[in-house]
């Protein structure tokens, strides 16, 4: 049996893979850069959006770091996440844990805490106003030293209260997990839990670095594990969530179709893979899109769709109790459905 757009939308689920600067909608760009006095380098949202066109993971980042170039103030951080939490409420969404970038705004003399303040008061609010619950992560830029990253760190450690992981995004290839491997060591000391994107462009021992050297609870992304039997076989027994982003994989030519798509291989694996929207403003989806386009794209049955939403709340750092309390209510939607 398939699962309808609708049953999938109602489905409790977390999404654990999604960078706040990448769900910067060109209308909401505008907004903030005229208000800014901001120039940017387009005539309209069309346009924007034209240009949305990558072939690879480097090609997006030009563009993203360029994007979040108009962010200036708290208010700015807050609009930004008001709109995501707003959007992914829509899909269904019950919590989420954000990615941000601290140094792609700190690097342009934004403070720490204006980035900081702005995306929490809006996740303060969501969670009133929306009730989403969420976590933040703090993502260390691995194209820039390791010195850079462990300035930020001791930023965060003052904003331990308000941030639960570290994370490691931007250009894989070149730049392995092993690179920040005292950061790391220092932030987990600290007490913040690790992530990192390892396996989207990189290779297979990127992800066996960052479960080595940097000992993280999830890998972000996780596609090249597949090459690796051995590999697989440890993911499926120490049961590391995946957080996989289907319609990114696509925009980035990570897959050149989405019927080649690894997620079904990672499922009938035994994987813990969950679906994320990653930089939604950029690919062209938001959680509920990536779910429909993988259903079709691979045949997903229904069971599929509700181990994924399923693993999405298991994998997620939500306290126990609300996330048994998604679980139960899935549960109760698979025995109305039957
Ligand atoms: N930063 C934002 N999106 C990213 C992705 N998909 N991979 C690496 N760094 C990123
Ligand atoms: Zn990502």
């Amino acid at each position: 049996m398939k699962a309808s757009d609708d049953f999938i939308r109602r489905l409790p689920k977390a999404e654990l893979h999604i960078h706040i600067e990448g769900s910067f909608e060109p209308e909401l760009m505008f907004e903030i850069a005229r208000r800014n006095g901001v120039r940017i380098p387009f005539d309209s949202v069309e346009a924007v959006r034209a240009a949305y066109e990558f072939e690879d993971l480097q090609s997006f980042l030009d563009i993203y770091y360029q994007g979040m170039g108009v962010l200036l103030a708290e208010r700015d951080f807050y609009d930004l996440t008001m709109a995501y939490l707003r959007r992914a409420r829509d899909d269904g969404v019950v919590h989420t844990e954000i990615f941000f970038d601290p140094q792609g705004h700190t690097g342009r003399g934004v403070a720490f805490e204006t980035v900081l303040n702005g995306i929490w008061k809006a996740l303060r609010d969501g969670e009133r106003q929306l009730g989403i619950t969420s976590r933040l992560i703090m993502c260390f830029l691995r194209h820039l030293d390791e010195d850079d990253a462990l300035r930020t760190l001791d930023q965060a450690i003052a904003h331990r209260d308000r941030i639960a992981g570290v994370g490691l995004d931007s250009s894989e290839v070149g730049h392995p997990p092993g690179k920040f491997e005292r950061a790391f060591a220092r932030a987990r000391e600290a007490g913040f839990v690790a992530v990192a994107h390892a396996g989207e462009e990189g290779p297979p021992a990127y992800v066996e670095e960052a479960l080595d050297l940097l000992h993280v609870a999830r890998i972000d992304h996780g596609n090249r594990a597949l090459e690796s039997m051995a590999l697989v076989k440890r993911l499926e027994a120490e049961r590391i969530p995946l957080t996989v982003c289907p319609l990114s994989n696509l925009k980035l030519c990570v897959v050149p179709d989405l019927r080649e798509h690894p997620l079904k291989q990672m499922l009938e694996a035994g994987l813990v893979a969950t679906i994320n929207s990653d930089d939604p403003a950029y690919f062209g989806g938001y959680v509920l899109d990536n779910f429909t386009a993988v259903r079709d794209a691979l045949d997903l049955s229904a069971d599929d769709i509700v181990t994924l939403a399923r693993n999405s709340i298991t994998a997620s750092w939500a306290d126990e109790i609300q996330k048994n309390r998604w679980l139960a209510e899935i549960d109760a939607m698979i025995s109305a459905s039957i």
